[in-house]
């Protein structure tokens, strides 16, 4: 074990080159801030030493007064951004910040309010100052155990708090690696976490409660893990165990899974389901809202397959150039006809009314009730879904369900094995590599 985790920590640690352009980056970055006379503060994985190596980046955040709205903040870390760095873009999170360069460094230079306590936030970003004032004692001499536990997480895809990983954020993994101690303590105890496990770091507790909940030290009713998934916490705790019954440096290095397309092709022959996708714009929102909605969409189509007797197996969704929602169903194709509940026999009115309705087929009784033989609308999985996107586009997401409407197209069969769904599609399949 000892031997890995010093293997593991050479792929976690940033190299002296790496360190030293982050040192000259920053000197910049604070002489060009000097003349504007604003307050600002490093927080963050850089500030604290806690970075993965070739994942430099540089979090400044500019202190404002309250009183400015989120307008004027706006407006102001624009214009700094400008004037400070060589290359800059606007980025999107709660409100707008900016993401420049400085000696081929990255930053991100985001505006908060400055508040007396983080009760007091006006906005979610607020509270980081007080996250920084909180770990920067206590992270010392854990940096390379919080580095190995963001690689471990990183190497299988569960790094991150947006909404398209809903893993762990660089700030859990702090708090968790100060709760425990050491990144293999950490490990040790997630073998036997639940889905209702509450971690309270400032207290030094673990409880039970409704769900996974780990306390924010500087604020006691947020979760720090709130964008974790089930799921994901389910795979980390799964991956300790695993880890712990055969260490292998393997954990920490992500594997691509480069199935060839052969493999995958058999692969659906051998499944006989029928796989298809939605494919539509790209609705020009942020990645954080933009999953979510493309999430909604998916399950509102998947639950009309399997209401309509598609028996859908799973769905999954993405967005690169376009968007996709992705689907397989056991069923290809069902009859013309199906069957369609009446009245029970006592109650003549309505079956007379049920019998009335001018139908090809004689209806029948069964268990005492009327039943009558109806036409499908549709008999194939991919044109319920066409005809559903176009008339319940209102409820497929805000943005999303106005991209459907706009239009869409249906890929089956050869169509989705090509990039960019061919590459989701071993993971979806389950093909074991
Ligand atoms: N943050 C934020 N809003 C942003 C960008 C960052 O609130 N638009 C906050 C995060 O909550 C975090 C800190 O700024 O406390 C740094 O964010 P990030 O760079 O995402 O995470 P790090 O902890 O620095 O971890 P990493 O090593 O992945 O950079
Ligand atoms: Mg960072
Ligand atoms: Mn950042």
């Amino acid at each position: 074990m000892d031997e890995i985790l010093k293997e593991a920590l050479k792929l976690a640690v940033p190299s002296d080159e790496e360190v030293q352009r982050a040192r000259l980056a920053e000197l910049e970055l604070k002489k060009r801030l000097e003349p504007f006379n604003v307050e600002f503060l490093l927080v963050g994985s850089y500030a604290r030493n806690t970075w993965i190596r070739g994942n430099l980046e540089i979090d400044v955040f500019v202190l404002f007064s309250p009183e400015l709205s989120k307008k004027e903040l706006e407006e102001k870390i624009i214009q700094l951004g400008k004037q400070v760095f060589e290359k800059y873009e606007l980025r999107y999170a709660e409100h707008p910040y900016v993401h420049g360069e400085i000696l081929g460094v990255d930053f991100d230079l985001v505006p908060c309010y400055k508040v007396e306590s983080a009760d007091r936030i006006i906005s979610a970003v607020d509270r980081t100052p007080f996250h920084h004032e909180w770990l920067k004692e206590r992270v010392k001499g854990k940096e390379n155990d919080i580095r190995l536990l963001k690689l471990f997480l990183k190497a299988n895809g569960i790094y991150g708090a947006e909404y398209r990983v809903r893993g762990f954020s660089g700030y859990l993994c702090e708090l968790l690696i100060v709760f425990y101690g050491s990144f293999i303590e950490c490990l040790r105890n997630a073998r036997s976490w639940t889905r209702r496990t509450v971690l309270d770091p400032k207290k030094g507790e673990v409880r039970n409660g409704e769900f996974f909940f780990v306390v924010d030290p500087v604020d006691d009713r947020r979760n720090v893990a709130a964008n974790l998934s089930l799921d994901n916490l389910g795979k980390f705790v799964h991956l300790a165990r695993l880890f712990f019954e055969r260490p292998s440096l393997d954990f920490f290095i992500r594997k691509e899974r480069k199935v060839p397309d052969n493999a995958i092709r058999e692969a659906m022959g051998i499944r006989g389901t029928e796989i298809f996708a939605l494919e539509f714009e790209r609705p020009d929102i942020v990645e954080d809202n933009l999953y979510p909605q493309l999430e909604r969409a998916g399950r509102k189509i998947y639950e009309m397959l399997r209401r309509e007797g598609f028996m859908p197996l799973r769905f999954t969704y993405f967005a690169s150039e376009k968007c996709y929602l992705l689907f397989e169903c056991q069923v290809k194709e069902l009859s013309r006809i199906t069957r369609r509940l009446g009245p029970e026999f006592e109650d003549y009115e309505n079956s007379k009314n049920f019998i009335s309705k001018e139908r090809i087929f004689e209806p029948f009784l069964e268990g005492g009730r009327w039943w009558a033989f109806e036409f499908r609308k549709h008999t194939k999985p991919e044109e319920a879904v066409a005809d559903f996107a176009i008339s319940n586009y209102q409820a497929l997401g805000k943005n999303v369900g106005l991209k459907i409407r706009e239009g869409f197209r249906i890929l089956k069969g050869e169509e989705v094995l090509s990039a960019p769904i061919l590459d989701k599609l071993a993971d979806f399949l389950g093909i074991r590599i």
